[in-house]
């Protein structure tokens, strides 16, 4: 049986998106069968950040409809042989999806994968219940500004509605100089606010907003290392967290640091 994990967040563009497709392919590069779906109804993201679009010819929406199987809509990754998406339909008025019909299709795939991730939609309506209705457990990925943690909290209030099994968090867009300079809200601030597991912090990264707009699959080392270890954390439950702040410590880190301020 796979382990079924919703990506939520409330705020939308913390990077639910970017965090499902790299922790997939962490996943998979660890040997595990991993395949994303993209609840994104109407809204397809994942194929574009994978950089598979052009490989698409079913999608969820076929699947609902019978028009196709669950296994006839999944692509494979071009690099990562254990890694698949379920792409989201392009037009919302195709079909009405409800949380039953996405239950159906994560049940199908259920035995042949041993994690699916899905990527829910930003906000709290139908589309983040349709979302979490098949999971049994969530990550909430937050960024360390106040409004995107303000919604986190929102959304774990509506999470405690479903029979979860467990809840973690995820702390995007982290900036070690901000973070030491105190213009961030510090870590454990953000942990005690939302009161559950920190499974990981991901740097912020250029090579990420470049690879959204190239549909190119790119990461620095650091975020890379970042997104190793939230992957560790999640599937034998260690807790090594990724530091930030490391290459802005010391002499050297204190001149980067005023660079990059005056940059
Ligand atoms: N760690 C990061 N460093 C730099 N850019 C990032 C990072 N994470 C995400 N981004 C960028 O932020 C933007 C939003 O990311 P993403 O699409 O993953 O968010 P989302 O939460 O899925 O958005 P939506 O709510 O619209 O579905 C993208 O341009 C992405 O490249
Ligand atoms: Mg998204």
């Amino acid at each position: 049986m796979a382990r079924k994990i919703v990506l939520t967040s409330g705020k939308g563009g913390v990077g639910k998106t970017t965090v499902t497709a790299n922790l997939g392919a962490n996943l998979a590069k660890l040997g595990f069968r991993v395949v994303l779906i993209d609840v994104d109804i109407g809204l397809n993201n994942l194929d574009v950040v994978l950089g598979i679009e052009d490989q698409v010819i079913f999608d969820i929406g076929d699947v609902i409809l019978g028009k196709c199987r669950a296994k006839q809509a999944l692509i494979q990754d071009r690099k990562i042989s254990s890694l698949y998406v379920m792409p989201s339909c392009h037009s919302y008025d195709k079909v009405r999806v409800l949380g039953e019909h996405i239950r159906n299709v994560v049940d199908t795939l259920d035995k042949s994968f041993d994690y699916i991730l899905i990527d829910c939609p930003a906000g709290v309506e139908a589309g983040f219940h349709r979302a979490v209705f098949s999971a049994n457990e969530a990550i909430i990925v937050v960024t360390p500004h106040l409004s995107s943690i303000r919604d986190a909290s929102k959304v774990l209030g509506l999470l405690n509605e479903y029979d979860l099994q467990s809840k973690g968090l995820v702390i995007n867009r982290m900036r070690g100089d901000l973070l030491l300079s105190g213009e961030f809200m510090n870590i454990e601030n953000i942990v005690r606010a939302l009161n559950i597991p920190l499974l990981g912090v991901i740097p912020e990264d250029d090579a990420i907003g470049t690879s959204c707009s190239t549909g190119r699959f790119l990461n620095s080392v650091e975020s890379a290392r970042s997104f190793t270890l939230l992957s560790e954390n999640i599937h034998n439950g260690s807790k090594k967290i990724f530091d930030c702040t490391y290459k802005y410590r010391g002499l050297f880190g204190y001149l980067k640091r005023n660079i990059k301020k005056k940059v």
